[in-house]
């Protein structure tokens, strides 16, 4: 999601008098925040952005909304093949080594290629996507592209292009012991362009455990970040992952932005639906059934 950015950054930065092709967030100028990226990119204008805010009692049931199956997820490396870097926007990582969801109405197989994160202040919270109007502490998306692409700059120009998992934080007052591998290395990365190589870790210790990922939000969308091309199919989960708020603060003071401000408030602004349907998993619903169907067979067969 930030590749190309990143290319334009290091362009930037190469030629400072140039400044066609930055931008920033708010908490950097409101020269460059988000409502002037469409002058810049076209796209980012556009009627099917993203993040939204998810109305749970609007979101339409949808039953082909099967659980996703996780590839890959359990993967451990030896040798440090996965590329951290603060790119001026975030912190992400570029993995590696066969990961890929399919399943969940995916049209194909998508391969993971980086995640990272979104988050506020010390005293604001800083998700992307919203549900029911309220902002979480903190947002991680892991970052997929249809197989069918060579590659995700190939993959982005098409509207089946990219599947993006969105996990939304919340604040916990036990420590995230799986997270620390990841805050850990923060240190390595704290300046813009910055960037460490880690071993492979397995991508299910970051993510809540597959039964409670059942329940998903689903809609079509776009990249957060410029140029927001249109091409993501959003799947947004309700199970926050927990996160100890001084674990959440070595986001916002380990990292700084390309100016040496503190990273923070990196998160775009809701986008409007425009009509755009939002669908919701059943799982939860089918297990119900299920439950009260074995009861009656129970009562059934006792008779
Ligand atoms: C991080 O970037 C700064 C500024 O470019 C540089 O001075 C420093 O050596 C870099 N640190 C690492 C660990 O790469
Ligand atoms: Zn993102």
């Amino acid at each position: 999601m930030h590749s190309l950015s990143l290319l334009l950054l290091s362009f930037c930065l190469s030629f400072p008098s140039l400044e066609a092709g930055h931008w920033c967030y708010d908490s950097q100028s409101i020269n460059c925040g988000p409502i002037t990226w469409k002058n810049e990119y076209p796209t980012c204008g556009q009627n099917n952005q993203s993040p939204i805010n998810i109305l749970t009692k609007k979101a339409k049931l949808d039953r082909s909304l099967a659980p996703i199956i996780f590839k890959g997820y359990d993967h451990v490396g030896t040798e440090p093949t996965w590329q951290i870097s603060n790119n001026g926007h975030t912190v992400t990582v570029k993995i590696n080594g066969h990961i890929a969801i399919e399943g969940g109405n995916l049209p194909n197989t998508y391969k993971a290629v980086q995640f990272h994160y979104h988050w506020g202040t010390v005293s604001n919270p800083g998700s992307e996507h919203k549900i029911d109007g309220e902002q979480y502490p903190m947002e991680m998306h892991i970052v997929h592209h249809n197989e069918k692409y060579g590659s995700f700059e190939d993959a982005v120009k098409n509207p089946d292009g990219v599947a993006v998992l969105g996990f939304l934080f919340e604040e916990s007052t036990k420590n995230n012991e799986e997270m620390n591998v990841l805050i850990n290395a923060l240190q390595l990365v704290s300046k813009t362009g910055n960037s460490s190589l880690l071993k492979p870790f397995a991508l299910n210790r970051i993510i809540p455990d597959h039964e409670k990922l059942k329940k998903y939000y689903r809609y079509r969308g776009s990249l957060t970040t410029p140029a927001c091309q249109e091409s993501v199919i959003w799947t947004v989960f309700p199970e926050p992952i927990p996160i100890n708020k001084a674990q959440l603060d070595k986001f916002s003071n380990r990292l700084f932005f390309e100016d040496s401000q503190p990273m923070t408030l990196n998160f775009r602004p809701i986008q409007k639906l425009n009509g755009r349907p939002v669908y919701v998993s059943d799982s939860a619903v089918r297990l119900f059934n299920v439950a009260w169907l074995s009861v009656i067979l129970a009562v059934l067969i006792s008779m």
